[in-house]
């Protein structure tokens, strides 16, 4: 059942390189314990009431870093030089370890993480099973999940607008989490059960989700001007830390996780776009014209045949992906359909981000109207929105799978916008959001990632996730329960443990330390790859 193919080069260095990382966190924690054990008891308790506080904070960084707000949280990781810290890694110097235990625990945690993950997907040491797909019992997993988060966490927030400094809050954070959370459960919901049928929900989703990127990512680069690397370092830290090092793990293409290199090519794009000529951003027409270009640059690469395999065939060796059950088709096929799905709805993500204040005074303005108007108007919107949404769905959403994706970069925008007027025609509807979805929502890189290894199976290098993983054979719904609860806890760790590590390694004033860093980072791996490359060379002696 279980192909897990040859040992490669990436995954002796991973083992190289986390084997000297768990020792010295293991030791570590032994020195922590020996300085405290050796001093009297009240300071001892005293240790304890820092350590708990120490870990409070690191939670608050990672909140922090999430709104990318924080400073320079572990000034204390930088203060030598990157060589120092290496030798003084080796030599197991005691106060560098004591220093850096919260570190050493994170990366630990990190490794074995990805340990779990290729026990469960790569050996079989836990079972599989295979997806069966009940319409009642689809709908009635996802409707009690929404019933538990209307009773439980619905919550009236009450932040004011960052235009007008009034509650009027289209499109706010709360309701952009919830929005991810509850299209993410679906998401995934889809692959766990195989539910066909909701294929093309499934793709409008996904645009929703790259609209997203265009829309947060405009906004953050208009308010804000921040282009600078530090920010940039720390953005593609948080699409791509993980996605490698599964990668490499688990000997799977980047493209597997095609959610990752598409997120990045689009917020690359949005980059690129706001940044390139930044000084003039303020000016409508030369505005106008960036999203023009973005038009042009899309037309050019996607509408045109021919010109996106040359484009991009340099980058084969990072973008192309074999499915081993297709393997006729061309190494950058995947890489085509995927990016070329959504390849409009980021600007139109943009344009409703650059038009999100004069909608939001606007929306004011209705606000304040006299309630006859008010409800007149409303009610003229939501009616609209309504039938256009009827129309989409009757001749759109229903084409099967195949002409389906024909129409859908053109007309992703549709339900997207019809969802968005629906989700925020009255004031109540703006200000409350369910939280239990949002905080799902935070976690949506993770989930998805995730998934493939220790909620489903994929059994194989490459292979779509076909399996499920069991741990409780014959209880197909109880090890529902207990792989998602695992899966979900170990999606949020990682959350966490990315932002911790984020903070360490990609300060955020010092692009000098950044790029030593990064150096630094391509020399060890190098170095491991090539040991690693070595060993595998010897030949093996026959047991
Ligand atoms: C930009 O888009 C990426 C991908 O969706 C997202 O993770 C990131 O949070 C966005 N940045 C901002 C500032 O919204
Ligand atoms: C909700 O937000 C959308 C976003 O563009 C806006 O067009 C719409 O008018 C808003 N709905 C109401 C009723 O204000």
């Amino acid at each position: 059942m279980v192909v897990s193919g040859p040992i490669t080069a990436g995954q002796v260095s991973f083992l190289l390189g986390i084997i000297p990382v768990f020792i010295a966190w293991i030791y570590s924690e032994v020195l922590e314990y020996r300085k405290s054990a050796s001093v009297s008891k009240v300071h001892s308790d005293n240790n304890l009431v820092e350590l708990g506080n120490g870990t409070t904070k690191e939670d608050d960084r990672a909140v922090l870093l999430e709104g990318g707000l924080a400073k320079s949280a572990s000034a204390k990781f930088h203060s030598s030089s990157i060589k120092m810290n290496l030798i003084r890694f080796l030599t197991m110097d005691d106060s560098f370890l004591l220093e850096n235990r919260a570190t050493l625990r994170a990366m630990s945690e990190f490794g074995a993480v990805l340990i779990y993950f290729y026990i469960c997907d790569r050996t079989n040491i836990l079972g599989d099973s295979t997806k069966s797909y009940n319409r009642d019992l689809f709908i009635f997993l996802y409707a009690l999940l929404i019933i538990v988060a209307l009773m439980a966490s619905l919550k009236k927030h009450s932040d004011k607008s960052a235009f007008s400094g009034k509650s009027i809050l289209y499109l706010n954070r709360h309701q952009t989490e919830e929005w991810k959370g509850w299209m993410q459960v679906l998401f995934l919901i889809y692959h766990y059960f195989a539910a066909a049928e909701i294929y093309n929900a499934i793709r409008v989703f996904i645009a929703a989700y790259v609209w997203m990127t265009g829309f947060g990512n405009f906004s953050y680069y208009y308010i804000r001007k921040d282009f600078s690397l530090a920010r940039f370092a720390q953005m593609m830290w948080r699409l791509n830390f993980f996605v490698i090092f599964c990668c490499i793990v688990l000997n799977n293409d980047y493209m597997l996780y095609y959610i990752c290199p598409m997120h990045t090519l689009f917020t690359l794009m949005v980059y690129g776009a706001l940044g390139i000529l930044n000084q003039y951003n303020e000016i409508r027409s030369v505005m106008i014209a960036k999203i023009f270009a973005c038009f042009l640059v899309v037309i050019l690469m996607w509408e045109i045949p021919g010109v996106f395999e040359i484009l991009w065939g340099p980058l084969a060796f990072l973008l192309g992906y074999t499915d081993p059950a297709k393997p006729d088709l061309p190494r950058l096929h995947e890489w085509h359909f995927r990016s070329g799905l959504d390849r409009y709805i980021w600007i139109i993500g943009m344009i409703y981000a650059y038009y999100h204040p004069t909608v939001e005074r606007w929306m004011e303005k209705l606000e304040e109207m006299e309630n006859k108007r008010k409800v007149t108007i409303k009610s003229g919107i939501v009616a609209v929105a309504l039938f256009v949404g009827y129309l989409w769905y009757e001749y759109i959403y229903r084409l099967d799978k195949v002409s389906y994706n024909k129409l859908h970069p053109y007309t992703s925008w549709i339900p997207i916008t019809v969802y968005i007027c629906l989700r925020n025609f009255t004031q109540h509807l703006r200000n409350y959001s369910l939280t239990l979805l949002a905080w799902l929502g935070k976690v949506t890189l993770e989930t998805y990632i995730s998934q493939f290894h220790i909620w489903l199976r994929s059994n194989t290098p490459n292979g779509q996730p076909k399996w499920l993983l069991c741990l409780i054979p014959g209880y197909p719904m109880l090890n529902f329960m207990l792989t998602s609860a695992i899966y979900v806890l170990i999606s949020h760790r990682i959350f966490l443990l990315t932002n911790t590590l984020k903070g360490v390694f990609v300060p955020t004033k010092d692009d000098k330390k950044l790029l030593s860093n990064f150096l630094a980072g391509i020399g060890i791996s190098v170095a491991l790859y090539s040991i690693s490359f070595i060993v595998l060379q010897i030949p093996h002696t026959p047991a």
